[in-house]
């Protein structure tokens, strides 16, 4: 495995922020990135078929799932759900890695 300096830079973000985005190039290592980053953090990638069905249509409890937030994959898939996120990030704790690709 390449050792990754983002990863360091990740962390430091994480720790100080309630939300961190990740965002970069096709096949550089975002989703493995922030796997190995957090890996007890809940991981759901809006990639999925289901999962991107219920963040489109019940974005409410799509978030609330997620006790102390989670790793969003593919978040560009679902832009609606960013003004949702920003409702949880202003009215609790939680804590979001969001990890987006170009569309
Ligand atoms: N640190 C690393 N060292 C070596 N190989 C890596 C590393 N990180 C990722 N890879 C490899 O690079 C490929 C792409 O990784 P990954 O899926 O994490 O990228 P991504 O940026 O999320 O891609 P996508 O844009 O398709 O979502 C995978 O085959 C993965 O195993
Ligand atoms: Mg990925």
């Amino acid at each position: 495995m390449i050792t990754r300096s983002a990863e360091k830079l990740l962390r430091l973000l994480a720790k100080e922020f309630r939300s961190v985005a990740v965002v970069g190039p096709r096949q550089s290592g975002k989703t493995t990135l922030v796997k190995s980053v957090f890996p007890r953090k809940p991981y759901v990638s809006l990639e999925d078929p289901d999962e991107r069905n219920q963040a489109n249509n019940d974005p409410r409890a799509f978030l609330a799932r997620f006790k102390n937030g989670a790793i969003i994959d593919e978040a560009q898939r679902v832009p609606a759900l960013f003004s949702y996120l920003q409702r949880v990030l202003d009215t609790t704790k939680k804590r979001w890695i969001i990890h987006l690709n170009r569309k």
